[in-house]
């Protein structure tokens, strides 16, 4: 192919993964700002869209049991291993639009690139738009990943969303039956690696004037959600000196997050939701509830915050006489991505003629469920300003281009790079 025709090619890509991007956004629970939540009806015509494009781009493609729609390119004979592509598409509250999506669009794109080059390859491409990844609804984040690397715990069914509707009955609402979850799971000798493009969410690229970066680890993370309990009284009658007040406490423990964090490097540390009851002016707060995210790219770094932070919310709450229940809803270990992997994916990125970077990635991502299933991988594609969760998350049309090509040039030097790089864990499992 000419390079004036691999541009055309390329810039069609870029101009195609704009647009869908554009159609995701406009699936938005609120008419204010971006949110998607998982099973949601936004999040059921997310999928349909997905759907679309996977068949318009020449995959067979289905909505499993979680909720995650996937779709599957067959390569040079039915039924050969997967290299596994993908990302969520699910947000968190007033969202901007990349996050996720971009992963999955660019995907679906580099396949359409093959069947419209009429190429097969030497293993399956299947690409994931993951259900949940952010956690919102349900407070348990990577539900959708984890269905596929086999490893969704069951109990988690029972959690209910802030409307008091349990994931269950989420789940039947949507068409789906919860009892079949495990027939997500995928097995390691059908899969080759999980590969996800991400926008960066911070601001490394943009700083070294970088469109591309491959990533080599992500933090671990732990979330835990604290229920402070005192007693709510007259805000006019009741003494300060003899005062149960929840928020006063859950204001200094939130302090104490931030004091503890602020300790070291590479470890971050946020109070991200709060309600207080009973939420009246006039009334003592007798009941603060809020949610503790700790971040390290090192995990000893990161149980050490933990241990810390629990300790000083203990003490304040019996320095105060207040009660104090306390819920880990997620831990996750830092999770590196595959030394092949890091290599394949910086030579795509120095075949482009851009500089390879590689970096950690602060942020969590599918990635981290999926390396349970397999090996991963992961390329960032520069954001501006390094924002993200936010609606002024933006990207380049040059950039989603520069994504798309990189993606595109991985996958099909995918084969000949793992058999280098000694086999992937399905190769080694079948040679042939
Ligand atoms: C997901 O975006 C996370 O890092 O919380
Ligand atoms: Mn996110
Ligand atoms: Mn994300």
């Amino acid at each position: 192919m000419s390079d004036t025709l691999t541009l055309g090619v390329d810039s069609a890509m870029g101009r195609e993964v704009m647009a869908h991007i554009d159609l995701l956004a406009a699936c938005s629970e609120s008419p204010d700002c971006l949110i998607r939540t998982y099973l949601s009806d936004q999040h059921a015509r997310a999928n349909a869209l997905v759907l679309d494009w996977m068949r318009a781009a020449g995959m067979e493609c289905q909505v499993d049991p979680v909720g995650n729609v996937r779709g599957r390119y067959e390569g040079r004979r039915p039924g050969l291993p997967a290299l596994i592509l993908g990302s969520h598409l699910d947000t968190v509250r007033d969202a901007g639009k990349y996050d996720g999506m971009l992963g999955v669009v660019t995907a679906i794109a580099c396949v359409k690139a093959l069947t419209e080059a009429g190429e097969r390859l030497g293993f399956a491409i299947e690409v994931v738009g993951f259900g949940d990844e952010e956690g919102v609804r349900f407070q348990s984040t990577l539900l959708g990943s984890r269905a596929l690397a086999g490893n969704f715990d069951m109990s988690l069914l029972d959690k209910r969303d802030g409307q008091g509707i349990s994931m269950a009955q989420a789940l039947h609402d949507f068409g789906l039956d919860p009892a079949r979850i495990p027939e997500a799971a995928k097995q390691p000798d059908e899969v080759h690696a999980y590969v996800e493009l991400h926008i960066e969410q911070g601001p490394v690229l943009e700083a070294e004037n970088l469109p591309l970066g491959a990533v080599t680890s992500i933090a671990g993370a732990t979330r835990l959600q604290v229920v402070i309990t005192g007693t709510s009284g007259h805000a006019g009658t009741v003494p300060m000196a003899g005062r149960k007040d929840a928020l006063a406490a859950a204001a200094e423990a939130i302090t104490a997050v931030e004091t503890v964090c602020s300790g070291a490097a590479e470890l971050v540390g946020t109070v991200g939701r709060l309600e207080v009851a009973p939420g009246a002016v006039n009334v003592i707060p007798g009941e603060a509830r809020f949610s503790v995210d700790i971040r390290a790219a090192e995990d000893a770094r990161r149980r050490h915050a933990v241990q810390t932070v629990i300790g000083a919310i203990e003490e304040i709450c019996a320095r105060r006489g207040l009660a104090l229940k306390l819920e880990r809803t997620h831990e996750s270990p830092s999770c590196p991505c595959a030394p092949w992997l890091i290599e394949q994916i910086s030579r795509a990125v120095a075949a482009e003629g851009i500089a390879v970077r590689r970096l950690p990635s602060g942020a969590g991502h599918d990635a981290m469920a999926m390396a349970g299933l397999t090996d991963v991988g992961m390329l960032f594609v520069r954001c501006a300003g390094g924002i993200s969760h936010n609606p002024a998350e933006a990207i380049t049309a040059e950039d989603a281009a520069s994504g798309a090509r990189a993606l595109l040039r991985f996958i099909r030097d995918f084969d000949s790079a793992a058999r280098r790089a000694g086999g992937s864990r399905a190769m080694k499992a079948d040679p042939a």
